[in-house]
């Protein structure tokens, strides 16, 4: 048969890489911005009742389908369901969003790799608030540039994957991803000594409903998934190396409770900042290139040291994530088709980097300027949108339909118990109840609203 499946080097190793997947761009860069855009505190509330409700049941579930196959997401599908099976389009789709996301990830975590580097050069030093913002928007319209670092990204993501699993993703998780953590606790604690600090914590933690768009429920959903990497079959691919030993709910938790942490972190960098400035909240995608500078400014000389810091850890969080996103690409050529590791990465990275070009030239609208006027939104913007509240949910939607109505029950019951510390059947029933009612239905009717087939305000008020 088959070769013994490489393994990470520890449960511990399988708990960083997937938290070093789950943490990257979407916590840093997307998180706080889409919480500016969306009014704050409602928008919290309701993404950390998705992560909660959601999220970790999924995420168990992509961890048992990936580790009882041994898999990446279509050889799991079609080992779990059948050759000819239409399960098998859950992996078919997950290879695709992978495609997409992977595409325009790059480009931001291009802009941290930019930022790096302007670091280095002490640009921030002497700048008002306003010219630190003006920087941004000189980067972000400048084609050349943008498929530069994109470029350079792509490399070094390809480059990561070429050494494999326990060589290449675990190795550096270890050391980066507490490094990471550590720099925000001190930023925010730096924050805390700003004078918006408390209106901050208003905004952040304080629901106003009255500022909830009808939109902003979706996002906040299709956010839970982005960042916990779900939806797509990264954390089955991963959870496929885990070891038979390791516990998945505990793991889980540890994953989503970190992830999360880091999340809410990056606001307590950020609204401070805007509120002390008297910037809007809803800058958009620039937010955390065009306010983090302003306390680095202010730092004085340690300040252009932190800032190398801060965004060379920033690059190394996105890449900790490409890479789970290349790898479910790539996992499918290695062991569906039987390619070599290296001509598999070589290859899908590659399209993957032409593919993001059209996200890199967005700014400067130098291609398809049509594009924008038409739907509203850039290539970019575009290509978020569709993958992060679409095609995410709508993944992860099938994965607990079929874990939780579909997948042989004692198969799934043996996975979750191998390791597993939760052995209480009480505990299993109750992710049970989550997969198979509560999530699915969540997320159906969030759809749904969306849509515009219901109106949840007015269920809610012929409920209650
Ligand atoms: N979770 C990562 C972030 O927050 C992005 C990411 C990595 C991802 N792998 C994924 C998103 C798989 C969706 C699916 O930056």
């Amino acid at each position: 048969m088959n070769q013994k499946r490489e393994n990470w080097g520890s449960k511990y190793g399988f708990i960083l890489a997937a938290a070093g997947s789950a943490v990257g761009l979407g916590n840093i860069w997307k998180f706080p911005y889409i919480t500016g855009e969306n009014g704050g505190g409602v928008f919290v509330l309701i993404y950390l009742i998705c992560i909660a409700l959601v999220g970790i049941p999924i995420m168990m579930a992509e961890i048992v389908i990936g580790r009882s196959t041994q898999k990446s997401p279509v050889g799991a599908f079609s080992a779990l369901a059948g050759k000819d099976s239409p399960w098998k389009i859950i992996g078919w789709m997950g290879i695709f969003v992978g495609f997409i996301i992977l595409s325009y990830y790059s480009v931001v975590a291009g802009w941290a790799l930019n930022y790096t580097f302007m670091s280095l050069t002490n640009f921030f030093s002497g700048k008002s608030p306003d010219e630190i913002g003006s920087v941004f928007g000189m980067l972000y319209t400048s084609s050349g540039i943008n498929i530069f670092w994109h470029a350079i990204f792509m490399m070094m993501t390809v480059g990561v994957v070429l050494g494999g699993i326990k060589g290449g993703i675990e190795r550096w998780n270890r050391i980066l991803m507490p490094a990471l953590i550590l720099i925000f606790i001190i930023l925010a604690i730096i924050s805390v000594f700003l004078p918006g600090w408390k209106d901050a914590v208003n905004f952040v933690f304080f629901p106003h409903f009255d500022k909830l768009k009808a939109s902003g429920v979706l996002e906040a959903l299709g956010h839970a998934f982005f960042t916990l990497s779900l939806g797509m079959g990264a954390m089955l691919t991963y959870g496929s190396y885990l070891q038979k030993d390791a516990d998945i709910v505990k793991s889980s938790i540890w994953i989503s409770v970190l992830d999360t942490g880091v999340a809410l972190l990056a606001c307590m960098v950020m609204f401070p900042i805007i509120f002390t400035y008297g910037f809007s909240p809803e800058a958009g995608p620039g937010l955390v290139f065009k306010t983090l500078p302003i306390i680095f400014a202010q730092i004085g000389s340690g300040g252009m040291f932190i800032s190398f810091i801060f965004f060379l850890l920033l690059v190394f969080a996105a890449l900790s994530s490409a890479v789970s996103l290349l790898e479910v690409v790539t996992s499918y050529f290695i062991d569906e088709k039987s390619w070599s590791r290296a001509k598999a990465t070589l290859v899908t990275g590659g399209i993957i980097f032409l593919f993001g070009i059209p996200s890199a030239l967005s700014g400067s609208g130098v291609l398809f300027p049509q594009w924008e006027a038409m739907y509203g939104k850039n290539f970019f913007d575009t290509f978020d949108y569709l993958a992060s509240n679409w095609m995410l949910p709508l993944g992860g939607l099938f994965i607990s339909i079929y874990a939780g109505w579909i997948m042989d029950p004692k198969l799934r019951e043996a996975e979750y118990l191998s390791g597993s510390t939760f052995t209480s059947t009480w505990y299993y029933k109750v992710w049970l109840v989550f997969l198979k009612f509560v999530a699915p239905i969540s997320v159906i009717l969030i759809i749904l609203q969306r849509v515009g087939l219901i109106d949840i305000d007015k269920l809610m008020a012929a409920i209650f």
